[in-house]
């Protein structure tokens, strides 16, 4: 587990724990290996979330959606997959509070909707937000989870999905990386100041 525990962390990814570290499922032994691990569990969650019969069937504005597709897309790498947090951490909120605030932001975000209260987009960026940063509620994967629960909602409401910086690579230190968290602080520090994620997304 020591190439985890020892990895430094790219800005604004949460690194891995002792006891997360523990309960890899697969055995590697490089962040290479987990990264492709994780690529691949993720790329099989996208069939499933995307697939005609998931977007009719399921709801994505419920709470069991939001652990089921975490689940799916980390469940042949972690143990944990699918689990809130119990940790704190310094970004989200206190991992008490997670099992109330993703009803709560999840129901926020389906009145939003309702009422037009914004755009179809802004509504779904501000779900993004305040899921990953406000909240944070998994131990890690919260980025690319929160990232595909916004392309599914927005499916589920006939746009199409976001392009979070036309496909570059987010997860390593590239420019849309810093571009992306740049436009997330932004939003941290001004709720009005929404422009900028809403803009890298379709970008
Ligand atoms: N200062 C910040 N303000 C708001 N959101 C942040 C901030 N720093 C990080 N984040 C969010 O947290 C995510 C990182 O959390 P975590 O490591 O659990 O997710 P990940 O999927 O493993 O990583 P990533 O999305 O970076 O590949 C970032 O992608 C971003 O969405
Ligand atoms: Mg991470």
């Amino acid at each position: 587990m020591n190439f985890i525990l020892n990895h430094k962390y790219s800005d604004g990814n949460t690194p891995i724990r002792a006891e997360e570290a523990e309960q890899l499922i697969p055995r590697i032994s490089t962040m290479g290996e987990l990264n492709e691990y994780e690529a691949l569990n993720i790329l099989q969650a996208r069939e499933w979330a995307f697939s005609s019969r998931t977007i009719k069937s399921s709801n994505p504005l419920e709470e069991p959606f939001v652990r089921m597709l975490h689940a799916k897309m980390f469940d042949q790498v972690w143990k944990w997959a699918g689990t809130y947090r119990k940790h704190e951490l310094n970004i989200g909120c206190d991992p008490r509070e997670i099992i109330q605030r993703i009803p709560q932001l999840v129901s926020n975000a389906q009145y939003w909707l309702d009422h037009n209260t914004f755009s179809i987009d802004e509504c779904l960026i501000r779900l993004h937000h305040q899921l990953v940063s406000k909240i944070h509620p998994f131990p890690n994967g919260n980025g690319r989870h929160a990232r595909m629960m916004t392309d599914v909602i927005a499916a589920k409401f006939g746009r199409p999905e976001f392009t979070w910086g036309a496909g570059e690579n987010l997860v390593a230190e590239t420019t849309a990386r810093a571009a992306y968290l740049a436009a997330l602080r932004a939003l941290d520090a001004n709720d009005n100041d929404v422009k900028p994620l809403l803009d890298f997304a379709r970008s």
